[in-house]
């Protein structure tokens, strides 16, 4: 059985470590800890075992939670990590551990794809390029935001092909997840680069893609306005919605009036972590404007991107075809029976 371990318990980790203690075709071997604080009971109570770096083991021992080893001795024992570190910490993991013991590794979004900080030679977003990953040894798995926007994109570029003449995305971004303690400033921020539009344009290469990006203080999702513009006249909404409806993990909803609304409506129904786990299209403020086409969307931030994690494996693991695997991914994560929920909810 693939052993594999999850090398960092935040937001994205304790999410990745309940999906893979899930999946019975893997052995899951335990989850990193950095810090002695109240998450590492967190993971005790959900019976995960505990791997802590060497330099921290004094720590571990004079906070008594109960330790199964080190990291390192962690990695020597599986067979792919499931990095899941603070931005940027990704690197030094690969240098100082995966590397040297040869062990094939996926990373998360807030890992650099190019220059000197580089992890891998890829990003992985399952509408797009999941049979690419396929035998790879290291992997960025694209953030919640370039996961949404390929999702989006590629129908589109499948469907409409040259008559799409560019891509303008504005961003708005929440400030901290709902399970961060941070304050949240009240002030509106921006972003002097995004990398959203190099990261999408890693793995769709030739879309003529302009993003712009805004903090808001909010723990509700983000929200994306697409604005797509055509050679021409912009397609019929129902064309577009019919197109749309038909993409794994991707929601069409008619009702709600906030990003807030789809999160608390997970939470109501017992959705685990809170998390939809995809895209939700807003279609009464889909609009055809002459030649523009306007998608307004949400997107689950912190559980958008675990199924994604889980594709990825099952394309550099298992080397499964991906409709094999998406069915895989949807038993694991009911995907389509909380999209005919939402719909339900929110028609
Ligand atoms: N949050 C989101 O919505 C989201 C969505 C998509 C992608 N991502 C990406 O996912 C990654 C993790 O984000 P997050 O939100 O989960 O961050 P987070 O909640 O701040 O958690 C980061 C974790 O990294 C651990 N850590 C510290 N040093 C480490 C090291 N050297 N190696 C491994 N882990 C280490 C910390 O452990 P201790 O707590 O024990 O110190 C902490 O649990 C980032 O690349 C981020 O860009 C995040």
């Amino acid at each position: 059985m693939v052993k594999v371990f999850v090398n960092g318990y935040g937001n994205i980790g304790r999410r990745l470590a309940t999906m893979l203690s899930a999946d019975k075709e893997i052995r899951f071997m335990g989850v990193a800890k950095y810090t002695a604080d109240t998450k590492t009971k967190d993971a005790l109570d959900n019976q995960f075992d505990i791997y802590v770096p060497e330099s921290e083991l004094g720590q571990f021992r004079n906070s008594n939670y109960k330790i199964s080893g080190t990291v390192e001795e962690a990695v020597k024992q599986s067979d792919i990590i499931v990095d899941a570190a603070k931005e940027g910490k990704g690197f030094d993991n690969k240098k100082s551990l995966y590397e040297p013991l040869k062990k094939a590794a996926i990373f998360q979004g807030g890992e650099d794809r190019c220059g000197a900080r580089s992890v891998a030679d890829m990003i992985h977003n399952s509408s797009v390029n999941y049979a690419k990953a396929s035998g790879k040894s290291y992997v960025i798995q694209g953030s919640c935001n370039v996961s949404g926007m390929g999702r989006i994109m590629q129908p589109l570029a499948e469907e409409f092909g040259d008559e799409i003449e560019r891509y303008d995305v504005t961003i708005v971004r929440r400030w901290a997840d709902l399970e961060d303690s941070k304050e949240m400033r009240d002030s509106i921020e921006w972003d002097r680069n995004p990398h959203h539009q190099e990261d999408v344009k890693d793995f769709m290469p030739t879309a003529n893609l302009y993003v712009e990006a805004y903090k808001v203080p909010s723990r509700m999702m983000h929200l994306h306005q697409m604005l797509i513009r055509f050679k021409t006249k912009a397609p019929a909404r129902d064309r577009v919605i019919e197109l749309l409806s038909k993409q794994f993990g991707v929601a069409i909803l008619n009702s709600a009036i906030g990003s807030a609304d789809v999160r608390r409506k997970a939470l109501t129904l017992g959705f685990q972590h809170g998390d939809t786990n995809m895209v939700h299209i807003h279609q009464e403020v889909m609009r055809v404007q002459d030649d523009v086409l306007k998608i307004l969307y949400t997107d689950d931030q912190t559980g958008m991107v675990i199924p994604e994690n889980h594709l990825l494996l099952q394309s550099m693991v298992f080397r499964r075809p991906k409709e094999e695997a998406i069915k895989k991914t949807d038993a694991l994560f009911q995907l389509s029976r909380k999209k005919r929920i939402l719909e339900e909810e929110f028609k």
